[in-house]
């Protein structure tokens, strides 16, 4: 080929080149060791000498405008590869591809809020196991093997010694026996007993809170629970105690507060009395102290066990304990936004 041929068939050539290893293999064609214009220098020696100067002139500012243009057309390709890429790849991160969003169970709005409060008084917050021993559970409070107090709670039994925790008081033994006094924790979750109502829900929440100290009075687990129930209820909510029996505390009492529906005048939720029960309460027993190896003549302490779900279905108006159980979108979703 002569130069002028090399030149218009490179020019359609480079123009029609749609890729970069397209490009590549253009450069060998024509620059390449057996490429078109090395072949065209190879020939030089074939001239006659005058001749020479002139055309190794030519040939090599063709080779130069051919370098010039492989390298712009290279950057154009580049150019132009990384546009498309940019383009196939993009990411509308302004699409709302989450219809909906997730919001925390209102007996997790109560634990939260519980645990809040009493961490504000010095309570540390631990958490025990769901499967428990029937020690823990029954024997270290003060209710043996066949004593009728355990006919208070229907229990899911998995061996004659292992069972499903039917109430968060089975921490205090354990946390008795691991810490010395002052003892001040309060311990939330699940608990299970067979019971299935309006009211009664096989798996349910409890918040149990122990003091152990020097000193501790009935009058200290007034005011914990007075202090408690006014943060929780609103400040004009009173506390009542009524007499009642726990054979791991004495002396015992059932919690009342004014209903926060009514303020106490009587309605439906409280049935009338103005008086809604939330929880148990006492003086931990001598024989519990003794049994997790605290001198009882020195050291005295309260518990409390607080219904989480009553606490949340009184809160939010909830008429059926199920409702919390059943995984109902709808429901769900009116909470904790
Ligand atoms: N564990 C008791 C119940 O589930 C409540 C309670 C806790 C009572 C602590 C006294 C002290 O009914």
């Amino acid at each position: 080929m002569t130069i002028t041929e090399i030149k218009s068939t490179f020019d359609v050539e480079i123009d029609a080149c749609a890729s970069l290893s397209e490009l590549q293999e253009l450069k060998v064609k024509y620059l390449g060791k057996s490429g078109e214009l090395t072949a065209l220098l190879k020939s030089i020696k074939d001239l006659p000498p005058e001749e020479r100067p002139t055309f190794g002139a030519k040939v090599n500012e063709l080779r130069k405008q051919m370098e010039e243009r492989f390298s712009a057309a290279s950057e154009t390709l580049k150019a132009n590869e990384l546009a498309r890429r940019l383009a196939e790849e993009r990411v509308d991160i302004s699409l709302t591809t989450c219809t909906s969003r997730g919001a925390l169970h209102p007996v997790t709005l109560i634990e939260n809020q519980i645990s809040e409060l009493m961490i504000a008084m010095g309570f540390e917050v631990l958490c025990g196991p769901e499967i428990e021993t029937d020690y823990y559970n029954f024997q270290a409070l003060n209710i043996p093997y066949d004593h009728p107090a355990r006919d208070m709670q229907d229990t899911f039994y998995i061996t004659d010694n292992i069972l499903l925790r039917t109430q968060t008081s089975a921490m205090q033994a354990r946390l008795m026996q691991r810490k010395k006094p002052p003892i001040k924790v309060v311990c939330p979750g699940k608990v299970f007993r067979s019971d299935n109502d309006a009211s009664h829900s096989p798996v349910f929440h409890q918040i149990e809170g122990l003091v152990v100290d020097k000193n501790v009075t009935l009058c200290d687990l007034k005011g914990t629970l007075e202090y408690l129930a006014s943060n929780l209820f609103g400040p004009q909510t009173k506390v009542r105690f009524r007499p009642s029996f726990f054979p791991f505390t004495e002396p015992s009492v059932e919690v009342d507060l004014t209903c926060c529906n009514c303020g106490g005048k009587g309605c439906s939720l409280c049935k009338g009395t103005g008086w809604i029960e939330v929880l148990g309460a006492g003086m931990v027993h001598p024989l519990v102290l003794e049994n997790c190896g605290i001198d009882s003549t020195k050291y005295s302490g309260y518990a409390f066990g607080i219904g989480m779900d009553r606490v949340a279905m009184i809160k939010y108006g909830i008429p059926d304990i199920r409702l919390l159980y059943e995984n109902d979108q709808r429901f769900l979703k009116q909470f904790g936004r």
